[in-house]
């Protein structure tokens, strides 16, 4: 987080407070901004998918249409709520608040946005391992801390691009200021690189890739 940190604190701060402002008046979601990538990764079998730490619930709406079976999943109880109520129409959709990995599975589709940095990683992808299917794929979105040359690079360029994008996605100036993010979030205590270890063991032959907007992508399909 170096260069974050830093670029938090640049001139007392002040520059920091501004660019918080300006991202403030165009806000846009980091994490939302993936489901496309998702969408576009689907796997061939599409039976059942799932959503562990699903927040409101926007993904698993996304994916109803494209599986025969979605369940979502988040450890707060209110989050899972907000969720059942956002997919209520969706009759393929069931949300639930308890252990991810009790789920019954197996699945086509495991997906976590900006989830796995809460959980006990190398447990975690062991657990996604056995849920899966057969050819059934792994798609996370994550953060990490910053440590090598390339993770600031990758900052960098997401200090500079944040505001554009929030221009493109949200052009009419916001009302509200600066909010608290609606669902409960962690700083990632792994770097990049750790976590790239621990994919790489766990799931051989997985894509570990840098994004913008200050995360990164996992992804994996099981061997058939
Ligand atoms: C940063 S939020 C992301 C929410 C959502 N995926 C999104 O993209 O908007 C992380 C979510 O993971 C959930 N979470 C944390 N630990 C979890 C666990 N062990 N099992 C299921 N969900 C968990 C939190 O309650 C929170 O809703």
């Amino acid at each position: 987080m170096a260069l974050r940190g830093w670029a938090r604190t640049w001139a007392g701060g002040s520059v920091s407070t501004a660019v918080a402002r300006l991202n403030a008046r165009h806000p846009w979601s980091h994490n939302d901004w993936f489901h496309g990538w998702i969408l576009a990764n689907l796997p061939e079998q599409r039976r059942a998918a799932l959503d562990v730490g699903c927040g409101q619930g926007g993904l698993v709406a996304a994916l109803a249409p494209h599986f025969g079976r979605v369940v979502g999943n988040d450890a707060d109880p209110a989050m899972a709520r907000e969720a059942a109520a956002r997919c209520r129409g969706a009759a393929n959709v069931s949300v639930e608040d308890g252990a991810w990995t009790d789920v019954r599975g197996p699945f086509d589709l495991v997906t976590m946005v900006a989830v796995l940095h809460h959980l006990d990683v190398p447990t975690a992808l062991a657990e996604v391992r056995e849920l899966l299917a057969p050819g059934g794929r792994f798609l996370a979105v994550g953060l990490a801390q910053s440590q090598s040359v390339t993770d600031h690079v990758w900052d960098a360029a997401s200090i500079l691009t944040n505001p554009a994008i929030g221009f493109v996605l949200h052009p009419w100036p916001a009302r509200e200021g600066v909010r608290p993010p609606p669902y409960p979030v962690r700083e990632p205590t792994m770097t990049y690189d750790e976590l790239h270890g621990h994919v790489t063991a766990a799931m051989p032959g997985a894509t570990m890739r840098h994004r913008l907007a200050f995360r990164h992508t996992i992804e994996w399909t099981r061997p058939s």
